[in-house]
């Protein structure tokens, strides 16, 4: 029997209540097979931590998380703690600490998600955006002069680093030809003369050692006009850090919601462990209620069966959460119905035992 220690940090506001429903479908999808199992820790780190201790996490929690083979994330972030601390000493600081450099966001529209978009198809909305997670934007480079003062100055740098810039368009470029699809860059070099001129230079240089992969390449402001108009034209896509928090949040708007969006953040030299998390945050605004979205981090706890190499696993709970948006009984009110996370969760996990049922996935 195999062993996947996965850490647990459920964190803030609705995360706790959505982790719990992706643990429920992780240990079932376990327990049909019966060849693996998992074995949850809970961290308790986050902003009520945070309340209590005067830190997101333990001094030592990095060397803690180390030790998995998987970290799963619900949403850090709550009001009474600033945002920018709660995020840069947990999520952000995990994804960078374990060089989770590469940040994998699928935007594809699934049968029986609501379809806000005119003159599209369904099947036009199927993308896959790698957003490059460990630098760019988010780099945390930068300095704040003369706080407070009538002169003050504020500096945010962006940082694209050689080995940064060309080993997340190398990933993009082997997972587009492994897929055969086209890969999409989008940046901005109009306007950011420095890092988006090189980033440019940087995706034309490694393309070439690609001549099977089709590529474009787009402005961001352009691109995301395109993606409500022509989304069909976007299959693979690699952009940087911020421009790709940005699109995805897009992304999810016209495949499904934000409730349905999920993230890996994969280091795929596998030195440290990778993270599997909803996009979308805490939503202050509905925690406690039960009635928060947790397909999002089913979709992501089935990122994480394939990254364990359960690719046909990671299928079935793709199916399932599909056949569950068909039935169009057991959802979400975000997506105008009225059961709550709980129930969601217990339908799902129906689902899944009857799929494995009646096809017998090779499960075994
Ligand atoms: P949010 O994603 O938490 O919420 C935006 C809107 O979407 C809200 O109206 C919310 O109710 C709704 N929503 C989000 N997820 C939902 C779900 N699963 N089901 C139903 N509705 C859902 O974004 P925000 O309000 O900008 O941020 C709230 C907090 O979360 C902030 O502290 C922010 O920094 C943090 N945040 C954390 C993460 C993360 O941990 N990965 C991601 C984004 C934002
Ligand atoms: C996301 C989130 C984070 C990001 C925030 C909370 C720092 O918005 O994962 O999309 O910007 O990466
Ligand atoms: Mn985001």
């Amino acid at each position: 029997m195999k062993h996947f220690k996965v850490a647990v940090i459920a964190g803030d506001g609705i995360g706790p209540e959505v982790i719990d429903e992706g643990i429920k479908v992780l240990n079932k999808v376990a327990e049909l097979d019966s060849g693996f199992q998992f074995d949850f820790t809970y961290f308790p780190w986050g902003c009520e931590f945070y309340t209590k201790n005067g830190k997101m996490m333990d001094d030592d929690g990095m060397e803690q998380l180390k030790e998995f083979d998987a970290i799963y994330l619900g949403a850090v972030g709550f009001p009474g703690v600033p945002d920018h601390i709660s995020l840069w000493d947990l999520l952000l600081k995990i994804r960078k600490s374990f060089d989770q450099y590469v940040n994998i966001r699928p935007v594809k529209l699934l049968k029986g998600a609501h379809l806000p978009l005119v003159d599209v198809k369904r099947e036009d909305i199927d993308m896959l955006f790698i957003r490059e997670n460990s630098e760019g934007e988010y780099s945390g480079a930068g300095e704040w002069l003369f706080k407070g003062q009538e002169h003050e100055v504020v500096l945010q740098n962006g940082v694209f680093s050689r080995k940064g810039t060309e080993r997340i368009i190398r990933y993009a470029f082997e997972t587009a030809k492994k897929e055969g699809r086209s890969l999409t860059s989008i940046s901005k070099a109009n306007a950011l003369n420095y890092s988006m001129v090189f980033w440019d230079q940087v995706f034309e240089e490694v393309s070439a050692e690609y001549p099977e992969v089709e590529t474009a390449s787009y402005l961001v402001d352009a691109a995301a006009m395109l993606m409500i108009k022509d989304p069909k034209r976007f299959e693979v896509v690699v952009t940087s850090n911020l421009f790709g928090d940005i699109l995805t949040d897009l992304g999810a708007a016209i495949a499904g919601g934000i409730g349905l969006a999920a993230g890996a953040n994969i280091n795929p030299e596998r030195n440290f462990p990778s993270m599997f998390e909803p996009i979308h945050g805490s939503a202050p605004d509905i925690a406690g209620k039960g009635i928060g979205n947790p397909l999002a981090s089913i979709w992501s706890a089935s990122q994480m069966l394939d990254f364990f190499g359960y690719e046909e696993h990671g299928k079935v709970v793709l199916e399932a959460i599909e056949q569950l948006l068909l039935e169009d009984q057991v959802v979400t009110p975000d997506m105008n119905g009225t059961a709550s996370t709980f129930e969601v969760g217990n339908r799902v996990t129906d689902i899944i035992t009857s799929i494995i049922s009646s096809k017998d996935v090779s499960v075994k």
